[in-house]
């Protein structure tokens, strides 16, 4: 590939959802870009323009950039790296079973970069973007590259990404921030050009150390793992108290500029591939200095805990147990996206099947990954009529635009008995006062609950 316009060539290591949205996003920018993954399958498809996973505008971009020549996928890190003057670092870092980060994945592609740089003449850039704890930079990756980084061909910068599923593509494109965290202010700086090159408006940018880097994006997240468990707990108490809502208490307190209206929306709790897994490996690095994280534990209590009471409330409107029928709306751990890992379903309806529910299930994209878990154990339904039919209660788990079109007699004409579980709060309380309608954070009168 060759430099186009004067702008760097690009590579990317790891297409999960980061990675892809960032090669995509790159070639629509001008750059040309390699995105590598080390799945060969993944990466025939990526270059038939079929992405493995769902993110809205990702494939329609994915293939005008393949059209325009400015993008390509292969397998071959070397080619990528040889071919390339910026490499983004975007592969996985999953959470182990005792809290921490996996860093096998990039271990082995640090260790490789090092065995390709000896063949490579030209200076490269090395960004990584995967999200990894404190000092991770410093204690495992310069290790790996540190020949290349003191003899001047290697430089290595922390650039963490604050993108969220579902709104991938328009946070590349508008981010409220860019970290550097650089060992030498030249580094730094190089990374900036690119991005001056990137952006036509240059959003703010913040230069700093690969350590502060990584904690910002932990300290970031674990705010907003903070937020959701405080509204949640506010909500837990107002569903005790009749006639008050939560929602009225977070629209109040939202317009506080100190506090903020955003992430103050009480529900089942929160999901997902990084807010559980930071928080946890954030209380993991804590725990290093011997220090007692007690905010930390007690937000992820709060959230561990926060699917239990859609189960209390669904024993205490008695349909727990065999030859009841329950029916879940959203299985994906929020909407305009198919990715269920950390999702509150997957507890939910562990729970329900052992208490040994009937089950059946609606979501217009994540069906496909519950299938992967819970296979023949429940039913899958195409549309939420079917879904609704002859159940005993209907849950609402996920936001899905389609479900707050749902109205009365969506529920009413189907249902063998109306109790809804609004654990979105997406439907509007007044509209289904004939119904037995309860939600997360409503507080509930008790000839509600019979
Ligand atoms: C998050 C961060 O927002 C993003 O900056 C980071 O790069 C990756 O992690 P994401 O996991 O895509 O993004 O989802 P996010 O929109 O943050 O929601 C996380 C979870 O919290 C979801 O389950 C969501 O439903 C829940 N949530 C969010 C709430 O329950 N209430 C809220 O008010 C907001």
């Amino acid at each position: 590939m060759q430099k186009k316009n004067g702008k760097s060539r690009i590579s990317v290591i790891g297409l999960g959802f980061v990675g892809l949205s960032l090669s995509v996003a790159n070639a629509k920018c001008g750059f040309p870009t390699i995105g590598v993954d080390i799945n060969e399958q993944k990466i025939a498809n990526l270059q038939k323009g079929i992405p493995d996973f769902f993110e809205p505008k990702l494939q329609e971009m994915l293939k005008s950039a393949l059209s325009s020549g400015l993008l390509e996928f292969t397998s071959n890190i070397e080619r990528a790296i040889l071919n390339t003057d910026l490499t983004f670092l975007t592969v996985g870092t999953p959470p182990t079973k005792n809290g921490k980060v996996d860093l096998s994945q990039i271990k082995k592609v640090a260790t490789k970069i090092s065995q390709i740089l000896q063949k490579k003449k030209r200076r490269h850039l090395l960004v990584v973007k995967s999200t990894v704890a404190p000092q991770t930079t410093d204690n495992t990756i310069k290790p790996i590259l540190s020949s290349f980084i003191d003899s001047g061909k290697l430089d290595l910068v922390v650039n963490p990404e604050f993108l969220r599923e579902g709104s991938a593509i328009d946070d590349i494109f508008k981010p409220h921030l860019i970290v550097i965290g650089a060992y030498n202010k030249s580094a730094g700086k190089k990374l900036e050009n690119y991005y001056t090159k990137f952006y036509s408006k240059m959003p703010e940018v913040i230069h700093t150390d690969p350590t502060t880097a990584e904690f910002i994006k932990y300290a970031n997240n674990a705010f907003l793992a903070t937020k959701i468990s405080f509204i949640n707990s506010i909500a837990n108490i107002c569903q005790q108290v009749p006639n008050v809502d939560v929602n009225t208490i977070a629209n109040a307190i939202g317009k506080d500029s100190r506090i903020g209206p955003l992430f103050l929306k009480a529900g089942p709790g929160f999901g997902g591939s990084c807010l559980p897994k930071d928080l946890s490996a954030l209380i993991e690095f804590s725990n290093k200095f011997g220090k007692k994280n007690t905010l930390f534990k007690a937000v992820k209590e709060v959230n561990d805990t926060q699917p239990q009471r859609i189960v209390d409330l669904l024993q205490k409107i008695g349909v727990l147990g065999k030859n009841k029928t329950i029916s879940i709306l959203g299985l994906a751990f929020k909407k305009d996206t198919d990715d269920i890992r950390e999702a509150v379903s997957i507890k939910l309806v562990k729970e329900l099947i052992k208490k040994g529910n009937k089950i059946k299930v609606h979501d217009p994209m994540a069906i496909g990954n519950f299938k992967k878990i819970f296979g023949n154990k429940i039913t899958y339904c195409d549309t939420t009529d079917n879904c609704l039919k002859n159940s005993d209660c209907c849950v609402l788990l996920t936001e899905w635009n389609e479900y707050r079109k749902l109205g009365p007699n969506d529920f009413r004409n189907r249902m063998k008995h109306t109790n809804i579980i609004d654990a979105r709060r997406i439907l509007e309380p007044e509209r289904f006062s004939d119904l037995n309608f309860m939600a997360i954070g409503l507080g509930q009168s008790e000839q509600q609950i019979p």
